[in-house]
């Protein structure tokens, strides 16, 4: 059994790609890891200590870095995920399910340590606390099988004309990702923003009735009325990310060296793709550049569905 850590800004998709996640019956989840960024690190952990007892998911919660490394950038007022993260959704508080005592990088390592190099990691927010586990611990990036991470964008940007949310957050940390040596999988704006649910997608959940299935159509209803309020779509960015590591069928990809740029008014957070191959370099980074969205969409609603 494949053995994963996700580090998610629980937010809207990542709520949904936890959920397909513990419908992948091929994975086994050790823990789940907060970081900021969606929202502030408090609501983040708190969302995803929420689903686990919701859901009744018996897996570690950590609590995780609450700035990026240079302190940067603050949450914004933008309603894109709501102010708790799960949109207009509310689940009940957890009562009995407390987080582990470890901050997500000690998590991260000690996982990495007890899997003797078969852990691997679903990304789907900042790379903060990636980061901060590869410069505390030496050997981390060696324990590493492979990171799948939704960020960046090899063509264009969402927050900025050229640069992704997650990267843009914390691009330092980022560059210490992509400079680690660490396996990495990246499923960018260039595909996700086709990776687009519909109205019947919804309807098929939530005649399925299960708690994952029903919660699920109820994020995808709040991204539904957000897109008619002008906000943006029913868009599975961090669903697909997850798809690359266990649906890769669903994905057509290129080997590129990559990089971040990390100053720049106008291109921090930038991940620059050398598709020409111009600098001769060693390529360090797979990345998604085409989706079957019928398969995938097929893919997301039977796995939610699957959710225990
Ligand atoms: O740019 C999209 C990414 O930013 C997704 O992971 C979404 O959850 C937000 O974190
Ligand atoms: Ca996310």
């Amino acid at each position: 059994m494949r053995k994963f850590v996700i580090d998610c800004d629980t937010g809207t998709d990542d709520a949904i790609a936890l959920m397909a996640a513990f419908g992948c019956e091929e994975i086994e989840i050790l823990g789940i890891t907060s970081v900021n960024g969606n929202v502030n690190e408090d609501n983040v952990s708190r969302n995803n200590l929420n689903m686990c007892e919701y859901l009744g998911w018996e897996v570690p919660v950590c609590r995780g870095a609450a700035y990026p490394f240079t302190m940067g950038f603050r949450n914004s007022s933008d309603q894109t995920h709501g102010k708790t993260g799960l949109g207009s959704v509310v689940i009940p508080e957890a009562v009995s399910h407390t987080f582990d005592r470890r901050i997500s990088s000690r998590f991260l390592y000690e996982k990495a340590v007890e899997c003797q190099g078969e852990l691997e990691l679903l990304v789907t927010g900042p790379m903060t606390n990636i980061a901060a586990a590869i410069i505390q611990y030496p050997d981390f990036a060696k324990l590493i099988k492979h990171l799948w991470f939704m960020g960046g964008a090899v063509y264009g940007g969402n927050v900025l004309p050229t640069a992704e949310f997650n990267i843009w957050v914390d691009p330092e940390a980022a560059l210490t990702v992509f400079s680690s040596g660490i396996p990495l999988t990246m499923v960018g704006l260039d595909v996700t923003l086709k990776a687009i649910m519909t109205r019947e997608d919804i309807e098929e959940l939530r005649a399925n009735g299960s708690k994952a299935a029903v919660l699920t159509a109820d994020l995808l209803e709040f991204m539904e009325k957000r897109f008619a309020r002008g906000g943006e779509d029913i868009i599975m960015h961090d669903a697909l990310a997850l798809a690359a590591a266990v649906y890769p069928e669903c994905l057509q990809y290129r080997d590129y060296w990559m990089d971040v740029e990390t100053r720049g008014d106008y291109t921090r957070g930038h991940t620059y793709a050398d598709v020409r191959n111009k600098l001769n370099r060693q390529p360090n980074v797979r990345v998604a550049t085409e989706i079957d969205v019928p398969a995938f969409r097929r893919w997301l609603v039977d796995k939610i569905c699957l959710c225990k």
